[in-house]
């Protein structure tokens, strides 16, 4: 297995909630090294873009508007086989069939208030790393 990198957002219900912490805390405790972070408010431009492959989606209006709502944290984890990791501990997109343990399970509140985002392959997040950071601000 190789090292990999993978983008994280803690989402507006997670800072909200002051939950950083606790989420960053799961993220350590289960190997992962979070090798960057910054803490902002999404433009429109930005949420519509970073979604942008959902935007047919009937959820797409909400989810954008949802996304600017409050502020977020995009980070860079950094763990072998770090993509799959992360979903396997962020769990089932809807937190209703997330698995005991999951950063869902444990702090989401529905499906659009889930609590994290995590890219879903390693060739987005290369993409969804680039959206947020240049290579001067992940320090491995
Ligand atoms: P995320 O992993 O950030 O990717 C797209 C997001 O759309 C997803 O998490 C959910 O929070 C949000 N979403 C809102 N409604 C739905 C829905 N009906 N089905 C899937 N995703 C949804």
């Amino acid at each position: 297995m190789t090292v990999q990198r993978t983008l994280s957002i803690l989402k507006p219900d997670a800072t909200e909630r002051n939950l950083t912490g606790a989420i960053n805390a799961m993220f350590e405790k289960n190997g992962f090294r979070i090798v960057a972070q910054k803490r902002l408010r999404l433009t429109k431009e930005q949420a519509e873009g970073f979604y942008a492959v959902h935007k047919e989606r009937p959820f797409y209006g909400e989810l954008v508007s949802y996304m600017m709502s409050g502020p977020v944290v995009v980070q860079v984890l950094e763990k072998e086989n770090a993509v799959q990791a992360n979903r396997d501990l962020m769990g089932a997109t809807n937190p209703a069939n997330a698995d005991e343990g999951t950063i869902r399970k444990t702090f989401a509140e529905s499906i659009e208030r889930n609590s994290v985002h995590g890219s879903d392959s390693l060739e987005n997040a290369a993409t969804e790393i680039k959206f947020f950071f240049t290579d001067a601000e992940i320090v491995g």
